[in-house]
C-alpha cells in the first residue's frame, strides 16, 4: 500500500460542514490530505499530518474534491456550429435540433464515437472533473441506443438510458409506438448497460403521461429515474420526478411554487445547467429561490453539441455565481457534493476518510477564485482514484 500526503494547502475544501455551520464546504486552512491507494485516509492541519511514503507540496494553493458532472450527453458525432451561429443571430432554440445529431451519430462507427467521447472526457478531466454521468439519446433505435450505452459504460459507472430524448424520426406520426419501443424492446437491450433512466419531459418531446410510463417501466427493470424537467417551459416534469423518487430533476428553469415546494419536501436534487441557458440565451434558473426554500442544488455542464457545448464545470460555477444568485461557496458545493447527491453517491464529492481520492488542485489560494477569475484555466492538478492524472 502506498501513501501520499499533499501538504501546504492554503484552503482545503472537504465538504464536511464546519462545526460552527458557517460554511457547507468545511474548509481547513494550512491543510494537508493523505491518500492511501484510491482513498482519502486523513485530512487536517498540515502540521499534524502523519508520515507517508510520498509528499506533494501544494505550494499554498487550494485543493477541493474533483467535480462531479452529473449531467452530460457525450456519445454523439458531428457538431451543430451552424445551429449555434444561427441562434446567436436571432433564432430560438427548439428541441428539434437533437435530430441533426441523431443522424450524425447513427452514421458514425463505434471507433469514431468512442474517440469523440474520450476527447471530451480528457477535456473535462483537465478542468477538474473526476466523475461524470453520461446519456444515450442520439441513437433512438434499439441498436444505436444500446451501442451508445455500451461505449459509455467503458468509461463511467454513471450511464443513463435516454431513449426518450425525442421521438425518433421514424415514429414522427406514431409517438405512442415509439413509447412502446422505448419501454419494450429498447429497454430490454439497454437496461443491462445502464444505471439510470431519463426522459426529456417537455413540449415537443414527451408529456407527463408518456414520461411516467417510461420511467415506471425503467424502474421495473432496475433503472433509477432522473428527468429533464421544466427546461423550456412550465410542465409536470419536476413534480413527476419527485413523485417517482428520481435522484435528480435537471434544468428546473421554469418552476411554479408547487414545483419548488415538491423539491423542498422530496428527495430529488435540482440539477441546474447554466451552460444551456448561456448557449441558448435563455432565462437563468433561479438558484437562490431553490436554496432559500431548502432544496438541494447540483450544478453540471449538460455538455452536448446542441444546447451546451461546454465540458467546463468552472465555467458553470462562474455563471451560477454571476447570474443565478449563488454564493461562491454554494456553487462549489453544488458542483462537488451536489453532483454526488444527484447521483446518490457518498464516496465522491467530499474529502474525508473513506471517500475516493478524487481531488483538484487549483492555481489559486482558494476555491472562490473559480468564480472570481472566470475563464482562467486554474486547474493545476487532478488526482482520480489516488492517481495523479493532470
Ligand atoms: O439537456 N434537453 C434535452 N437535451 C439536451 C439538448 C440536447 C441537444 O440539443 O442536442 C439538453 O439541453
Ligand atoms: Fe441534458
Amino acid at each position: 500500500m502506498s501513501s501520499t500526503v499533499i501538504s501546504n494547502i492554503a484552503t482545503l475544501v472537504t465538504n464536511d460542514p464546519s462545526p460552527d455551520g458557517s460554511s457547507p464546504l468545511g474548509p481547513v486552512r494550512d491543510a494537508a490530505v493523505v491518500i492511501e491507494d484510491d482513498r482519502v485516509v486523513w485530512t487536517g492541519e498540515s502540521s499534524k499530518a502523519p508520515a507517508t511514503d510520498n509528499r506533494v507540496d501544494a505550494g499554498g494553493r487550494a485543493v477541493l474534491p474533483g467535480f462531479v458532472d452529473s449531467h452530460s450527453h457525450l456519445v454523439f458525432a458531428g457538431d451543430r456550429t451552424e445551429e449555434f451561429n444561427a441562434r446567436m443571430s436571432g433564432r430560438a432554440y427548439s428541441a428539434g435540433g437533437i435530430r441533426t445529431t441523431v443522424a450524425a451519430t447513427r452514421a458514425a462507427d463505434d471507433a469514431d464515437l468512442e474517440a469523440n467521447l474520450v476527447r471530451l472526457l480528457d477535456e473535462a478531466l483537465r478542468q477538474g472533473t473526476t466523475t461524470f454521468e453520461t446519456k444515450s439519446g442520439y441513437g433512438l433505435t434499439v441498436e444505436d441506443e444500446a451501442r451508445a450505452l455500451r461505449l459509455a459504460a467503458r468509461h463511467t459507472d454513471e450511464v443513463t438510458y435516454l431513449g426518450a430524448h425525442v421521438v425518433a424520426p421514424e415514429y414522427a406520426e406514431d409517438p405512442a409506438g415509439y413509447v412502446a419501443l422505448v419501454t419494450g424492446e429498447m429497454l430490454d437491450a439497454c437496461a443491462p448497460h445502464a444505471r439510470w433512466i431519463d426522459v426529456f419531459c417537455e413540449k415537443g418531446a414527451f408529456d407527463g403521461d408518456q414520461a411516467r410510463a417510461i420511467l415506471t417501466a425503467g424502474k421495473a427493470r432496475g433503472l433509477h429515474p432522473r428527468v429533464h424537467a421544466n427546461q423550456l417551459s412550465y410542465g409536470p416534469g419536476v413534480r413527476l420526478a419527485v413523485e417517482l423518487d428520481a435522484a435528480s430533476a435537471d434544468h428546473c428553469t421554469h418552476l411554479t411554487e408547487a414545483d419548488v415546494d415538491a423539491l423542498a419536501d422530496g428527495n430529488t436534487v435540482a440539477t441546474l445547467l447554466p451552460g444551456a441557458e448561456f448557449s441558448t440565451r435563455a432565462e437563468w434558473p433561479d438558484a437562490r429561490r431553490l436554496l432559500d426554500a431548502g432544496v438541494t442544488v447540483a450544478l453540471s455542464t449538460d455538455c452536448n453539441p446542441g444546447s451546451s457545448f461546454t465540458s467546463s464545470v468552472p465555467f458553470c460555477i462562474a455563471l451560477a455565481v454571476r447570474e443565478m444568485g449563488m454564493t461562491p461557496d454554494e456553487a462549489v458545493w453544488a458542483a462537488t457534493a451536489g453532483g454526488a447527491a444527484a447521483l446518490r453517491r457518498d464516496d465522491i464529492g467530499r474529502l474525508a476518510p473513506g471517500a475516493y481520492a478524487d481531488l483538484t488542485l487549483l492555481d489559486a489560494p482558494s476555491h472562490v477564485h473559480l468564480a472570481y477569475r472566470p475563464g482562467v484555466p486554474l486547474v493545476a492538478g487532478v488526482w482520480r482514484r489516488g492517481v495523479r492524472r493532470v
